[in-house]
């Protein structure tokens, strides 16, 4: 059934507190639950969630109820109100649960011998019944009884003995920050010492092995609690801060309350095993869920159409936090790069919904890059409209005002209009209209004054036919013919569909730089010629919009190649390029970030911009020769930095370093265009000492089909097939760079390999997934065979796995942007899926909404 917000009802019943009892039992598990519960909206029945779960016993005040008081249902459970006492009253309920056999990895299940949970958004039903709702905030306290060495749950022990452990989590939360994690773990141990002088243990919790993998969660977890105690003056509020690592797992990591749950991937790290991308997502991802602590936890979600409330905010947490710890140039790019292609993808086709959603059937398809990125950018908007100064102080009195509750995007409203006293309902409507808004530009000079006319436009989408104009900050500069700036970045404000910008006494028509920082959301339309853009390109004072004009060029570039393969580079582009790799000023991991050329979706972008229908294996192919030829006319300087920047000492992972990486990974992939034998490549594999050198040269050999990629394959097996994360690493090098001719097959061959454990989310994704993804011409190769295999291998994990297997099914939704015949294909395949008998509502609600927009 389809839930509605414009349905929100406060609940009947509060829940005030929560004791329950776990004992463990890997198929048999029974969960004694102990509720205090307080009517909340006068005399009413009680409707409480639970699902897959075996009813033991059930009381009210301590007396059995009559079978006729109870109305239990697949998913419910209601006590008629004839049968409630008027005032407060206990509930207790005894269920059997059966961890193993939960494959969903949704509620209480195991993770190699391991028990473990996931309750966000819905999964606390899988546990006990409850009022599962976000609305209801209790205390908890927790007693866990099993054989396991080691017994977690929220908040701070309190006791603990043979075969028990009990916990207390005095902070009222909602269910879905409900934890518990039992199992043979060790633990890497450190403190924190807060701003006002408490001490907090920190504990990382791995399986023995891993131990020497942690040092750099910690110190991140540790950096992210300074930064929020320095930066929004937010405090840690309980003794202990835990997280665990989990080898299956559907997301990233979870906020779970003191006992954060994570992906294994992105907390383990060493130089062998992790990319200096890895340690990134670590740093970030390890931020995100301790700044949750105060944005999600102590403050709340009323409901969850309100999930940007907190994740939005959240996403722009971690992204300030990343920016202040490795440069925010970069930070933005990079940050501009992921919404680009997954956030302006997804509202571009028949997913789009709003930041703030109002209706969905499974709330888990909405943990979204809308919900997420986009929803960061609109906290980034409201920051740069009020000013850095205006959104501290709204801040602070939303964490004053709110501490304890759970809100709606209106009280977050609230507090921008209380604190600058200006009324924010046209800017609202960046939560409840659908679509990126399309600016176009138009530039008058006569002389003296330059007028800038700017309109914005934003495309229908599914059941959003009209759209009305936003706010949107334009963060501009205007530049003199000699490159100085003769205005400064400032932030007009378009706020209707066309307005007029005035700047009066110019010495000369000067040359604008738009949306500096990527200050809005928006797709630019902007018809500029090459010169232009290679002037912006080499004088910008914008780092973002310097990468941008480069980006801009060699998209120019790309959209014709790839329909005319014939047709010239022109010279200017190479020797922009070259000019920017000989740049002393420029730090490494902006170069290397300048020198990459657009994704191969980008490119499709721009072909179908231009009025045409991509061909992904000539967008490919564009891709290819473009790279061949700045590699051929920058070659001997290319090969003289690549050598310069080889680095004789131990492995670090700090940015600076990482950068200086990451420009020598981009170098090899331009010498690599110029060797057949790939020897660069393969002496770059043979000399590393990390796993980023390896993951740079292993793409290489494999693309060129080189024999010896097969050796390094071997190799690389045979050590680590102990190790998961290097393993799924393993596999996704071969599913993504397999060229595009033949990775159907190589992929299903990974398919019989012994060690794919489908099951298992992370390798389901780094085969499925990143062949899907990232191997975009392989996946739509014209034969169908790519939507083939993406469809048989939906199908098998869809009763198994229905979250994965619904995310996944999101590969499809660019379908329209495909010639007749694939169109045909990939509509084949889905409607393969939503013919299914017992789809899941997860991959049925994706698949529905894709082809009901057809
Ligand atoms: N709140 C988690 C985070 O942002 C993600 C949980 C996602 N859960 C889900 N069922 N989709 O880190
Ligand atoms: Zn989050």
């Amino acid at each position: 059934p389809m839930i509605k917000l414009s349905d929100y009802q406060a609940p009947a019943f509060l829940v005030r507190h929560v004791d329950l009892k776990f004992c463990l039992h890997p198929t048999a598990t029974r969960v004694f639950s102990r509720l205090e519960c307080v009517p909340n909206t006068g005399k009413s029945a009680f409707l409480l969630n639970g699902e897959e779960l075996q009813l033991i016993s059930v009381e009210i005040d301590g007396k059995p109820l009559a079978d006729d008081a109870l109305i239990l249902t697949e998913t419910t459970l209601e006590i008629a109100a004839d049968a409630l006492p008027d005032g407060d009253f206990t509930l207790c309920c005894e269920t059997e649960i059966n961890p193993e056999g939960n494959t969903s990895l949704d509620g209480l299940y195991m993770s190699k011998g391991m028990y473990c949970t996931q309750c966000e958004a819905e999964g606390f039903r899988k546990i006990t019944f409850f009022p599962d709702r976000p609305d209801i905030m209790a205390t908890y306290s927790v007693r866990i009884e099993s054989d396991e060495p080691v017994m977690l749950s929220n908040g701070n022990p309190t006791a603990s003995g043979p075969g028990w452990a009990e916990w207390h989590d005095p902070w009222p939360k909602p269910s879905y920050l409900f934890a518990l994690v039992a199992g043979n773990l060790v633990s890497y141990d450190d403190s924190f010492l807060t701003m006002s002088g408490r001490e907090v243990g920190l504990k990382i919790y791995v399986r023995p092995g891993d131990k020497h993998r942690c040092e750099y969660a910690m110190d991140a977890l540790k950096r992210s609690m300074r930064w929020d105690e320095q930066v929004y003056g937010r405090e840690y509020d309980l003794d202990l801060f835990m997280i665990v690592a989990v080898d299956d797992f559907n997301m990233g990591a979870m906020e779970n309350k003191g006992l954060n749950i994570f992906n294994s991937k992105y907390v383990l790290a060493s130089a062998e095993i992790a990319t200096d991308r890895d340690y990134e997502l670590i740093e970030g991802i390890i931020a995100h869920e301790y700044f949750h602590n105060w944005t999600g936890n102590r403050i709340t979600c009323r409901d969850w159409f309100q999930l940007c409330l907190k994740e939005g905010l959240t996403v722009y947490r971690d992204q300030q936090f990343s920016g202040d710890q490795r440069g925010h140039a970069v930070q933005r790019i990079d940050d501009v790069k992921m919404l680009r292609a997954r956030q302006f993808r997804e509202d571009a086709g028949p997913l789009a919904h709003p930041v703030r959603p109002e209706e969905y059937i499974e709330i888990n398809n909405f943990y979204t890059a809308t919900v997420y990125e986009k929803g960061a950018e609109v906290i980034g908007m409201l920051r740069t409209l009020v000013g850095a100064e205006a959104y501290e102080r709204a801040l602070t009195l939303y964490f004053q005002r709110h501490d304890g509750q759970a809100c709606t995007i209106e009280d977050w409203i609230k507090v921008f209009e209380d604190v600058t006293g200006t009324d924010l309902a046209q800017f609202k409507r960046w939560y409840s209209q659908a679509g990126t808004p399309r600016i176009s530009v138009k530039e008058d000079w006569d002389g003296n004054t330059y007028m800038l006319t700017l309109t914005q436009k934003t495309d229908p989408t599914p059941g959003q036919p009209d759209k009305q104009p936003l706010v949107i900050p334009v963060a501009s500069g205007l530049l003199g013919s000699d490159g100085t700036e003769l205005h400064s970045t400032e932030v007009l404000v378009l706020d209707k569909a066309e307005q007029t910008y005035r700047f009066e006494g110019l010495p000369e028509k000067p040359i604008p730089s738009l949306f500096r920082g990527f200050s809005a959301p928006v797709i630019v339309e902007r018809k500029i010629s090459n010169a232009e853009r290679a002037f912006l390109l080499a004088n910008d004072t914008d780092p973002f919009n310097k990468w941008e004009m480069g980006r801009a060029y060699a998209l120019d570039l790309l959209s014709v190649l790839a329909t005319d393969a014939e047709s010239t580079i022109e010279p200017d582009f190479l020797n922009a390029m070259a000019t920017l790799l000989e740049d002393q000023t420029l730090d490494p991991a902006f170069k290397a970030l300048a020198l990459s050329l657009p994704s191969i979706e980008d490119v499709m972008d721009a072909v179908r911009q231009g009025g045409g229908t991509p061909d992904p294996m000539a967008c490919y192919d564009a891709l290819s020769r473009l790279d061949t030829a700045m590699a051929g006319r920058m070659k001997g300087t290319i090969e003289q930095i690549y050598n310069a920047l080889d680095n004789d000492g131990p492995y670090t992972p700090d940015p600076q370093a990482a950068g200086e990486r990451s420009l020598r990974g981009r170098l090899l992939g331009l010498i690599s265009r110029l060797e057949p034998n790939v020897e660069t490549a393969m002496r770059h594999l043979a000399h590393a000492d990390n796993m980023t050198d390896i993951m740079q040269a292993l793409p290489l050999l494999i693309r060129a089909g080189r024999p010896e990629a097969k050796e390094a394959l071997g190799s690389i097996y045979e050590s680590w097939k102990h190790n998961d994360l290097v393993l799924d690493k393993w596999f996704a090098a071969q599913a993504m760079a397999t060229p595009p001719e033949h990775a159907a097959e190589a992929v299903a061959q990974l398919t019989e390999h012994p060690d794919f454990h489908w099951k298992n989310p992370n390798r389901f994704r780094s085969v499925i997934g990143v062949f899907a993804m990232a191997n975009v011409a392989g996946f739509h190769r014209a034969d169908g065979a790519g939507y083939k295999l993406l469809t048989d291998w939906l199908i098998r994990l869809d009763p198994v796995n229905p979250q994965t297997t619904a995310r996944l099914a999101g590969a499809f939704e660019t379908w329209r942007n495909f010639d007749d015949g694939r169109q045909a294909l990939m509509l084949g395949n889905m409607q393969r899926i939503a013919d299914l008998k017992g789809l899941s509502k997860d991959t049925g609600e994706i698949i529905g909404r894709i082809l009901e927009a057809k």
